[in-house]
């Protein structure tokens, strides 16, 4: 595919590394940051780090079996920047950020429904109860995030402490505050990334039109439009009802937007639910992977006989009444893989999310505070992380209704599929948002194992943009 000259993919080698290029690795830490509005402080900070961001071109490709990818003492790092971090840093900015709603206002701000009215985005994400912004640590009540590092290394736990102790240092030298320091750690099994809850993580990605990377996507994923992903690149095209996304400044192309949530996951709550649910023959993880729509292994449901070069590639076209995989499946509820049907394709986003936490062992359960830092990278909020969570997830009635309106299965009665068991509430919490279907709710439709302890939305700047952001010359608007 030819590649425009000025489309910002004609040169990943000014994005950020773990945008179109994960950075994996063993180990990673997120440092927090509050620029306490001093612009002179924060320029300085960002002059200095902007050289040691990494390119999509520096992030290592995969090493040839038993070959480290890292060299010894490599470090890669991303920063992204809040839109008060970016209004500190450059103030006229301001005009043209104030257009990406979710991003202008935060993962606390105010935000209007769909029915206009006046709400919050916690409210409208279901960070309520238990994750009520009040008990965050990262983003909640406080200061105000600035800017968001994420550090990464091989295995060599020296060389990551000794980055992390770096970052943090030369932030404090440039008057910044460090709110919060996540270390997080990849654990595998099987030679596969696994999460807490025990399953296969990191199998389903979208790939990027147009980005030829060194490791090909593997079957089943699709190749969605640079847009979805980099801001300046040509998008999926969207229904001509959705409002039209801003139009960016110069400087904002070839940046991504960050979501990153820390979610803190009850895997003892988890399995004791998958005890209490298991049917007659059947067992915790039979029950364990209808919740999820995969066995432990990444098996798909919905491809019983799959190995694992094919184990992303399948549909549910041929089971909408969920016989094979529950509607309320996490991964059927956050991918309904039927572009015709769901348009999924403008609702995808590159997941680079990694556990925090010492890996759960069921046999042992020790009460330890663990989970996952989601983050992804996405051109827009609205459309990409929050639409997921809203609409999908969070949506006792999906993907039935839209089935449904495009006459895959009956309208009448209407069905109620339930709630993502992986990112809903239990029953008590979500009762009263969801009325007379709250009883209509499968058991294993609920969720309440795992809790929001943090958000921030920012964005993650080309490299030549760190270098402009850290000047002190006028950004174009
Ligand atoms: C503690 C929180 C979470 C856990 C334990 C979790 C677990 C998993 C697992 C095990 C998979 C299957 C493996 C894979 O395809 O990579 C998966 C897939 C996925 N998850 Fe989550 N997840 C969590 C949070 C989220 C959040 C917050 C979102 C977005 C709103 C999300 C969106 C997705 C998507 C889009 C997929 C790929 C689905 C597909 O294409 O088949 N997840 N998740």
């Amino acid at each position: 595919m030819a590649i425009a000259a000025d489309s910002p993919l004609a040169r990943p080698e000014q994005i950020q590394g773990n945008i179109l290029r994960p950075f994996g690795g063993k180990y990673q830490a997120f440092l927090v940051l509050s620029f306490g509005n001093d612009q002179a402080g924060a320029r300085r900070w960002l002059a200095g780090i902007a050289g040691r961001v990494t390119g999509t071109a520096g992030v290592p490709p995969r090493a040839a079996p038993g070959k480290p990818r890292f060299a010894p003492g490599q470090t890669l790092l991303n920063v992204g920047l809040t839109a008060s971090g970016l209004v500190v840093l450059h103030p006229e900015t301001a005009g043209r950020l104030a257009a990406y709603e979710a991003f202008w206002s935060g993962p606390l701000g105010s935000r209007l429904d769909d029915a206009g009215r006046l709400t919050t985005t916690p409210a409208m994400l279901g960070d309520t109860g238990r994750s009520d912004p009040g008990n965050w640590v990262i983003g909640g009540v406080g200061p105000a995030v600035d800017a968001v590092l994420t550090i990464a290394t091989g295995k060599d736990r020296d060389a990551f402490d000794q980055a992390v102790e770096r970052e943090q240092a030369a932030a404090a030298a440039a008057g910044l505050k460090v709110l919060h320091t996540q270390h997080c750690e990849v654990h595998r099994r099987d030679r596969q990334r696994v999460e807490h809850f025990g399953y296969a993580d990191g199998i389903s990605q979208p790939s990027v039109r147009g980005f030829a990377d060194d490791e090909p996507s593997p079957a089943g994923s699709p190749a969605i439009a640079a847009g979805e992903f980099i801001v300046g690149c040509e998008a999926e095209r969207r229904p001509p009802s959705w409002k039209q996304r801003p139009v960016p400044p110069r400087w904002m192309r070839g940046g991504s937007f960050q979501v990153l949530r820390r979610l803190e996951q009850d895997a003892e709550g988890w399995w004791k639910q998958m005890e209490k649910l298991r049917g007659k023959g059947e067992s915790a993880e039979d029950v364990a992977a209808r919740v999820m729509g995969r066995r432990l292994d990444g098996t798909p449901l919905a491809k019983p006989d799959a190995t694992r070069e094919n184990r992303n590639d399948f549909t549910f076209d041929s089971d909408p009444d969920g016989d094979q995989t529950p509607r309320y499946a996490h991964i059927r509820k956050v991918n309904p893989r039927d572009n015709m049907v769901f348009r999924d394709r403008i609702h995808k986003m590159l997941r680079r999310g990694i556990p925090f936490g010492e890996l759960f062992d069921r046999k042992k359960p020790d009460g330890q505070k663990r989970g996952i830092v989601f983050n992804s990278y996405l051109t827009s909020i609205e459309d990409q992380f929050e639409y997921v969570q809203r609409k999908w997830a969070n949506n006792a009635r999906f993907p039935s209704t839209t089935l449904a309106q495009y006459g895959r299965i009956p309208a009448e009665p209407p069905r109620v599929d339930g709630l993502d068991p992986v990112l809903s509430d239990n029953k008590a919490g979500a009762a009263a948002r969801l009325g007379d279907d709250a009883h209509k709710v499968p058991d294993p439709a609920y969720g309440g194992f795992v809790t929001t302890t943090g958000a921030v939305y920012a964005f993650a700047p080309s490299l030549p943009a760190l270098w402009q952001l850290a000047g002190d010359e006028r950004l174009d608007g």
